[in-house]
């Protein structure tokens, strides 16, 4: 999306105010935590109409504890009341559910009408999908991406490329300022797919363009660097990711931003477009690089701070300067950075933001200069970037595994597939799972893991706080038991 202007709309809401729960109160919720499920709605209306009719005799108003906003409760006819359900513990009817669901799939499969668990599925649906290359299979059978065409291609430096990316039918691509696309691309006879941030400023007028910089072995990049040209079609998902920033252009703010080699790229479509879009916002932006000659964006950067004087303070840390170089040098290290800010004159404040961006020693020195300064980590957004070859791939095959969904107050049993993600058996029965860049770096497919365990490839983007409360990334994570999962609404 372009920057947009956006109202926040309050509602205002009047609450009925709290009332201790009363004995009756206390045993009733103990008397439905015991019951079965479908006696539940019994329990709480037979206390609602008690405390009604003791109200009244006391002469008091009685108060509703029932959610507003919530519809009327219906009893269900008894011919669609499940007996097991009905007249068993809640706790024992689960575990006589799960025996019966799997006893059915059994059934099912001898009979040749429901998918095994431990027989392969035939294609479903997915099917109908164009077949991509063979490496994708899975993936691309239930995640559709959409091509994009390589309108120009730009060396930065020796070691880095940009790609220009348009769409086939013309309508412009559209992103927030520090958002990446996941590019399918073909290396050898294999499809590998990689994020790669989008570096262009994110206004009507400027091409957008991604910026690839060569990794040692890596397939990918070095592929793009060598034989990326004009014309080329790629499969893409996204724009995606949340390491974003919304220029507004009634700010007034401060934002400091740290770059370490190509992870310039998300910050300088954020420098570029606040710089733009908000006339009384300054950007302070420390960049560290080995070489003069390893910059990227060398010029565009000297062309905003021309254009933008005091607003943009950019500041250039070499590792190996050349010689004449006035600028600072060094290790973007924790001291370095703190010692640039104090020399650029940029103390800390509540209002302050920092975006940072770069390979993980540059990230773990920003966190450790920020703590020194104080900054709380929620005024702190990072970008990590993970070389793919790092990933975890030597997860342990994943095989079938029953697998329910949650979704929509409503409850799905499927099978995750041989080798399939919770993503692909999902979109493969045909639920509107949400997700974006289908390879751990968005977080848009986040799903609470109910029950059950998954292995999930690291490093991804999930907080330590989103670990520890049960968040798994569908995308990147397969079932090792039969697991439940939640799709957040
Ligand atoms: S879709 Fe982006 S992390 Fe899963």
């Amino acid at each position: 999306m372009r920057y947009t202007l956006q109202t926040p709309v309050m509602k205002v809401v009047k609450q009925a105010p709290p009332r201790a729960p009363s004995a009756l109160d206390v045993a009733t919720k103990l008397a439905s935590l015991a019951a079965p499920r479908p006696l539940v709605p019994a329990l709480d209306q037979a206390r609602r109409d008690a405390t009604a009719v003791l109200d009244q005799v006391r002469g008091t108003k009685p108060l509703s504890y029932r959610d507003a906003t919530a519809g009327p409760r219906t009893v269900p006819p008894l011919a669609e009341v499940d007996l097991v359900d009905a007249l068993l513990p809640r706790r024992l009817a689960a575990r006589v559910q799960q025996t019966r669901r799997d006893a059915r799939m059994v059934l099912g499969a001898l009979r040749g009408r429901r998918p095994s668990p431990t027989v392969p599925r035939k294609p479903g649906p997915r099917s109908e999908v164009p077949p991509p290359a063979a490496d994708v299979l899975p993936l691309a059978r239930t995640i559709q991406t959409r091509p994009l065409r390589v309108a120009e291609v730009v060396r930065e430096t020796a070691d880095a490329v940009s790609l220009y990316l348009e769409e086939l039918d013309g309508t412009p691509l559209t992103f927030t300022p520090g958002q990446f696309m996941s590019l399918d691309v073909e290396v050898d006879g294999k499809v590998l797919r990689r994020a790669y941030s989008l570096a262009s400023p994110a206004l009507e007028g400027h091409a957008p363009h991604v910026t690839i910089k060569r990794v040692e072995g890596g397939r990918v990049s070095n592929h793009l660097n060598d034989h990326a040209k004009p014309g080329d079609v790629l499969q893409a998902l996204g724009p995606s990711g949340a390491f974003t920033l919304e220029p507004d252009p009634t700010h007034e703010r401060t934002v400091v931003l740290v770059a370490g080699g190509s992870g310039i790229t998300p910050i300088a479509s954020i420098a570029s477009t606040l710089l733009e879009v908000e006339p009384a916002s300054r950007v302070v932006l420390l960049y560290g690089n080995r070489r003069h000659e390893d910059v990227i964006f060398r010029e565009r950067l000297d062309a905003l701070k021309a254009r933008f004087g005091d607003r943009f303070l950019l500041d250039h840390v070499l590792q190996e300067p050349p010689a004449g170089w006035t600028g600072a040098t060094g290790l973007l290290d924790a001291d370095t950075q703190l010692a640039r800010l104090d020399a650029l004159a940029v103390p800390d404040a509540p209002t302050l933001e920092y975006y940072v961006c770069g390979p993980t020693p540059m990230m773990e020195a920003t966190r450790d200069a920020l703590a020194r300064r104080g900054v709380d980590p929620a005024r702190v957004h990072e970008e990590l970037f993970t070389r793919p070859e790092d990933r975890s791939s030597d997860l342990p095959p994943a095989g079938p595994q029953p697998l329910t969904v949650r979704l929509r107050g409503k409850e799905r049993e499927l099978t995750q597939g041989e080798g399939e993600t919770l993503l692909e058996a999902g979109l493969a029965a045909g639920l509107p799972m949400p997700f974006s860049c289908a390879m751990g770096g968005c977080a848009a497919c986040k799903v609470k893991l109910v029950e059950g365990e998954v292995d999930m490839e690291e490093p991804n983007c999930l907080t330590p706080k989103e670990r520890a409360e049960g968040w798994v990334l569908a995308c990147c994570s397969r079932a090792k038991k039969p697991v439940t999962v939640e799709v957040p609404s």
